[in-house]
């Protein structure tokens, strides 16, 4: 399977969101992914529904939601008709993951499941075949434009032996830190779907940048 690319609405021009929208729409990115913080579960907030929907009303591809928040149970519904495709949870914020993940599923989204950079990939094991997606951290969660921690690459293809072993069609994301030069050893490794925020949004060519991403 070709990889995905996601660029992070994060690091958008929030004055400018609909051009920036509309600039991924036409882009050869597959995916919007959005970011939703607390200020509780990581040390910064970003934003909530009404610009959720704000997105959602100009948005042309799915949208790849990822709950960096406590209690995420509480508002699975309301993402839901916030336009969510894919909804993300951390597993640092759920103490009943299984029960989680099957409310993800039976709004009618598909479920991910995000990793902190310490918390290792076995704590899938159990849990594999139900996810949908496991997005990997590789920056600590909270903000946009931070390096890359090098142990992701281990933490790919320990996922990707568990997801063979149970011949799971699970996708390995990857969040924070990627760009022109670590995408490609990612994509060789077993990442899936590619986030890029700082990257794609700092370039002098976004929709160039994009389509480098994309290529591969
Ligand atoms: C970090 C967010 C990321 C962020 C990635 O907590 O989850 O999605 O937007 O941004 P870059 O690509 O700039 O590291
Ligand atoms: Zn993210």
């Amino acid at each position: 399977m070709s990889h995905l690319v996601a660029p992070s609405i994060l690091s958008a021009d929030f004055g400018n969101l609909q051009r920036d929208v509309e600039m991924v729409n036409a882009s050869k990115a597959q995916w919007f992914h959005v970011d939703i913080m607390d200020g509780v579960f990581v040390p910064n907030i970003s934003f909530g529904f009404p610009v959720l929907k704000a997105i959602q009303k100009h948005a042309k591809k799915p949208l790849d939601v990822h709950l960096m928040i406590v209690e995420p149970d509480k508002y699975i519904t309301e993402f839901k008709n916030a336009g969510a495709h894919v909804l993300t949870v951390h597993y640092e914020t759920c103490p009943h993951l299984h029960r989680t993940i099957q409310a993800i599923k039976a709004a009618g989204m598909k479920a991910g499941v995000a990793l902190n950079p310490h918390t290792p990939v076995e704590v899938l094991n159990e849990l594999l075949l139900d996810i949908d997606l496991v997005c990997l951290m590789s920056v600590n969660p909270g903000f946009g434009g931070q390096k890359f921690i090098e142990n992701t690459y281990r933490k790919v293809t320990r996922l990707k032996e568990m997801i063979t072993a149970h011949t799971a069609n699970t996708l390995i994301e990857i969040d924070g830190g990627v760009d022109l030069n670590n995408y490609a050893k990612l994509i060789h490794t077993g990442a899936n779907v590619l986030v890029a925020g700082n990257t794609v949004f700092s370039s002098a060519n976004p929709t160039q940048t994009i389509e480098q991403l994309v290529i591969g």
